[in-house]
Order: C-alpha cells, then structure tokens, then sequence
C-alpha cells in the first residue's frame, strides 16, 4: 500500500494546510456506442479503478500539479491557466480549473498530486476521471456548491474546449454518477437516468485491451460525428426531430432511402438500431435474461464492425476469440473504437480458461499480448477518507 499523503508530502513543502483526498473512477460503457453525442442512450457503469486526487490550498495564486504516475509537474498562476502541449495530463485538470473560472468561479492557488490506477489511453475514461477528481476537488475545497451534474458537464467543456477533444457527455456522467454493483441508463438528449443493478447472477465483466495505440481515434470520431449529422439533415426533412437519437428503427426503415451515400445511410443505421439495443438490453437485465443481454452486446459489436466501421482487426480478434470460449455470453468493443478495449460477460468458472485462451489465440493472429482486467463496478467520484487508500 502507498500512502498518498506521505508522497504528497514528499513532494510539496511541509504545511499545516489539511490534505483532502478525492477518488474518481474509470468507466465502461456496456451498450450504446456513439449514441451519447447523438442524443440516445447509453449503458455504462463506473469502474473500481480510478484516479485518487490529494490536494490542499495554499497561500498565494501558484497551483502546482503533480503525478504518482508520470514525472512531469507543473507550475502555474492561477490567473493564467492555459493550455500547453507538452503539459500533457495536465491539461485536463487544467481545463477544469479553467472553466470553473469561466463561468465567474473564484479559485485561488492549491498544489494536487494524483495517483491512478486506470490502464492509458485503454477507453475507459482515464481523462474523465482526472477531471471529474479535479471537479469534485475544487467545489468541495472552495465550498463552491455546484451539483454533481453540472461538474460532469463543465467536465466535458474542459474536454471538449480546453483540451479540443469533442467528446459526449458519457465518459463524465458515468464517472461522476456511478453507483456501486449498478450499470446507469441514461439519456444523452434529457440527462435523465435510472440505474440498473447489475445482477450478474455467476458471471464476470472481463474487458480486454486490446494494447493498440489509438492513433487515428480522434479524427476518425469527429468524421463519424459529421456524417451523423449529414444523415440528420436528410432525415430533418420529413421527420420533425432533432437528433439521430429520437429516430424510431420503424422511421429509419420508412425513410432511410432518402439519405442518399451508403455510408452515411449506414452510419446512421447503426445510431438508430443501437438506441434500440441499449433499451432492450436494460430490459432483459431487469428480466434476469442474460443471454439475451448477451447477444444484444454482439449485435452491437457487428453493427459497429459493417455499419459504423470504427472496431479494427485487433478489436474484432479479441471479439471473435472471446465468442469461442465456452461460457461466454457476449462480447463487444467499448468506448470510441479504433483499439481500446473489449467487455466479455463470461462465466465465473470460466474466467481463468478464457484469459488464457484469448490472450494466445490474439498474440498468435496479432502479434502482441493483450491485457485482461476483471473490473468491480464501483461508485463515482467522491471526497474519501484516509482508510479508503487501501484500496488503491
Ligand atoms: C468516447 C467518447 C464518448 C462516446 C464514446 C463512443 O468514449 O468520449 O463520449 O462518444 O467514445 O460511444
């Protein structure tokens, strides 16, 4: 066990300013994929891996940022928080501070370190989790009052305006609202939201990462994202809607021809029909109907595979690999695709032949390891007491 406090101390200055420690989790989206910025529904939970923020106030305007996980630290005046390629990480807890005192937030200066335990650049939400530690962090040291929604959507803002990155409102959400042994469905278009317990009666979520650097992703994303929107403006013209997400499967076979390119015919397909599967999946959960929560997740692997294009040889391997093993009742890609990782539901007893046969069969076709991970769902981002640093 490593006592944050301790290497907190290390590295800044003894003080007598009370330490405050945060936790935030990673996540993993279980259904809905590239609906969240279309305005449908997603099915993610919170990890109990995380990021751990230990932060205290200081006297004057300097805010300095560290990293258990990496050397870089960082000096800055709290008047000039701007965004620095080379600070790397940084950028996102920066991105925070930034929008917090965009929106007329008075911050004065600090010193954070964090520690993390989320697998980089995996998918599963390393970012949100350091921003959703900085969020929490902030209004509770500055006794700023905001709502766990609005820190998940100033959250996003730091991601998609600070640091240029232009995510949905998924990542944030899931790892701000996360609930212990329960999945959240949610409404990207409303915000409202249910959780779902994950009743998993004998069977382990396993997400395998893929290890593929995830080159292209961001590009790629924001092409998907335009050629929904295109696929929107032919819809718009006879249906009264305005997102891909509040399409009907029954509107979309009606009206789908008159989205003119096949690609971006498919593209919005895949929305549509995922939409579909996300709330059929809830429902065969609720029903104790694992199987059938099972095949939804392959049906929605296939559709990101032909339709939407964004899953890759190494995703699909994983995929086709997993489906092999006995015991497995489904298995997708998560999160935006292009590498990353894949979630398994797969039989308890079944867990330690799967993580074997799997990681051979893909090093054989690919070339290199995967990373197997048998997550706990756990809760969202959250002030912590010392005693929790066990877990960590
Ligand atoms: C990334 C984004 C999310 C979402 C997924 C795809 O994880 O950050 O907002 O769009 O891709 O479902």
């Amino acid at each position: 066990m490593e006592d944050l406090k301790s290497l907190f101390k290390n590295i800044y200055r003894d003080s007598e300013e009370k330490i405050n420690l945060f936790y935030s989790p990673g996540r993993v989206n279980l259904i809905g994929e590239h609906t969240d910025y279309n305005g449908g529904f997603v099915f993610p939970c919170a990890l109990d891996i995380g990021t751990l923020a230990a932060i205290r106030k200081r006297n004057d305007n300097k805010v300095l940022f560290s990293s258990f996980n990496f050397p870089l630290k960082i000096e800055s005046s709290i008047n000039n928080i701007v965004y620095s390629k080379e600070e790397d990480w940084a950028n996102y807890p920066k991105g925070v501070l930034k929008i917090l005192q965009d929106l007329g937030y008075k911050i004065s200066g600090f010193e954070v370190m964090f520690k993390g335990n989320i697998p980089n650049g995996a998918g599963l939400s390393s970012s949100a989790s350091i921003e959703l530690a900085m969020a929490v962090a902030i209004n509770e040291l500055y006794k700023l009052n905001i709502d766990m929604v609005d820190l998940i959507k100033i959250s996003q803002r730091a991601e998609n305006e600070f640091v240029g990155v232009n995510c949905g409102i998924m990542d944030q959400f899931a790892v701000g609202m996360g609930k212990k042994d329960n999945a959240i469905l949610l409404n990207c278009n409303t915000l409202e939201y249910k959780y779902v317990p994950l009743n998993l009666q004998g069977y382990k979520i396993i997400i395998c990462n893929t290890n593929k650097r995830r080159e292209l992703a961001d590009s790629k994303y924001n092409e998907r994202r335009n050629e929904c929107e295109k696929g929107l403006r032919y819809l718009q013209t006879v249906l009264n809607v305005k997102k891909l997400g509040e399409i009907t499967v029954e509107d979309y076979n009606k009206y789908c021809n008159l989205i003119l390119e096949n690609k971006v015919r498919k593209r919005v397909k895949h929305v549509v029909y995922e939409n579909n599967r996300v709330l059929k999946a809830v429902k065969a959960l609720e029903e104790k109907d694992l199987v059938n929560f099972g095949q939804l997740m392959i049906d929605s692997h296939a559709s990101l595979k032909e339709d939407y294009e964004v899953t890759g040889e190494e995703l699909d391997t994983l995929v086709d690999e997993a489906l092999k093993i006995e015991g497995v009742l489904g298995s997708r890609m998560t999160g935006a695709g292009f590498g990353g990782c894949t979630v398994s539901l797969v039989k308890n007893t079944h867990v330690e032949h799967f993580k074997k046969i799997v990681t051979k069969n893909y090093k054989d076709k690919i070339g290199y390891e995967p990373t197997m991970y048998v997550v706990g769902i756990g809760d969202g981002a959250k002030k912590i007491k010392e005693d929790m640093l066990w877990q960590f």
